[in-house]
């Protein structure tokens, strides 16, 4: 199987909510929420496409040829590339039945496996969307990160306790969720977070936690004064809050405050190993990418996935060589013209 096979595939199984556009930017599926685009104008999903595209990389290949390193270590392991699937909730519903909540993220976590990264899973308003995940990511060593919505701070908790019987390396939440109207909708309310309440919930684990949803860099500190191990710059792909800036235009800001202090991680458009290598530049330590392995995982189940990762894995070491980086320690903002 090749990629353009998996989307074909995918094409097939998903052309009810997802096009499969070539370019998977936020414009056919904007507005659509459920579904698979960004709240209201949309313009979060697909700005963040814009900005990236807007970012160019420096050539120079007058550098010593060695071997190219792309391995990065976090919480205690060590992966292939920094590239890891977002999380992203309740599937079938926001994609197709063709697969159920298992069956995805069965095809996230070994497809990831396979090819060295790993698999975020989420979260929804019934315990199924959490659980069945983490059943997953427990019959796969604790292959997976968790990530759990801001509910009510117990609820977090007792998820968290069940990531950590998982075997999970660290834990995630998406902070930003506390404007998912879809909830709301279902009769399932979260809500936004003080420090002190964040305090509370990262000292209730030994686990590293990352907080996901971070635009600003007040936020970043904040999440860093809370004791997060790291934060995800993103905008939750433009689901939560329409017209935000791109994340890639925030995320030199958010560098400068706390970059060496916690990890970034930075979602939000990304979609080859172009795009990655812009978001290493601009202060990112991994990337996350969410739509694209999903269509992966219906196009090829775990081979796609894989297939996804390699691909996006060679794009990165392909941008490396030419613009004179040996490892991603290499990779900073004179690799970049913005
Ligand atoms: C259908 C759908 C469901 C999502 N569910 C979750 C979720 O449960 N938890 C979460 O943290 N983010 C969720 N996200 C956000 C993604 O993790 C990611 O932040 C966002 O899609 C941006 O990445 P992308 O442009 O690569 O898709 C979801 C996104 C989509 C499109």
């Amino acid at each position: 199987m090749d990629y353009s096979e998996v989307l074909n595939r995918a094409r097939e199984l998903v052309n009810e909510n997802c096009k499969v556009c070539k370019d998977c930017n936020g414009i056919v599926c904007k507005g659509k929420v459920p579904g698979v685009g960004g709240k209201g104008s949309g313009s979060g999903f697909i700005r963040n496409r814009e900005k990236l595209n807007d970012v160019k990389v420096n050539l120079d290949t007058i550098i010593e040829e060695k071997e190219i390193d792309t391995s990065i270590e976090l919480f205690g392991m060590k992966f292939e590339y920094p590239i890891f699937a977002a999380p992203i909730g309740a599937v079938p519903l926001n994609y197709s039945p063709a697969l159920d909540d298992y069956e995805y993220t069965e095809a996230i976590i070994e497809g990831c496996k396979e090819a060295g990264v790993i698999g975020f899973t989420g979260d929804g308003v019934k315990d199924e969307y959490y659980d069945l995940p983490l059943q997953v990511v427990k019959e796969h060593d604790g292959h997976g990160v968790p990530t759990i919505k801001p509910w009510e701070k117990e609820e977090i908790i007792a998820k968290i306790k069940k990531a950590e019987k998982s075997g999970a390396p660290a834990v995630a939440m998406d902070i930003d969720a506390a404007g998912l109207v879809t909830l709301a909708l279902l009769g399932k309310p979260v809500g936004t977070k003080s420090v002190k309440e964040l305090k509370e919930i990262i000292s209730s684990t030994k686990l590293p936690v990352i907080l996901k949803g971070i635009m600003t860099a007040e936020g970043a500190k904040k999440a860093l004064e809370a004791g997060a191990y790291g934060i995800v710059v993103s905008n939750h792909g433009g689901r939560v809050l329409d017209h935000t800036p791109a994340t890639i235009e925030v995320l030199p800001d958010i560098a400068q405050a706390v970059k060496g202090k916690m990890k970034i991680f930075i979602d939000g458009g990304f979609r080859s190993g172009l795009d990655v290598f812009k978001g290493l530049a601009l202060g990112a330590d991994a990337i996350l990418i969410a739509r694209p392995y999903v269509v992966s995982a219906y196009g090829g189940r775990a081979e796609g996935v894989k297939i996804y990762t390699e691909k996006l894995g060679n794009e990165l070491k392909q941008t490396m060589i030419m613009t004179g980086c040996h490892n991603l320690k290499d990779i900073n903002k004179n690799k970049v013209f913005i």
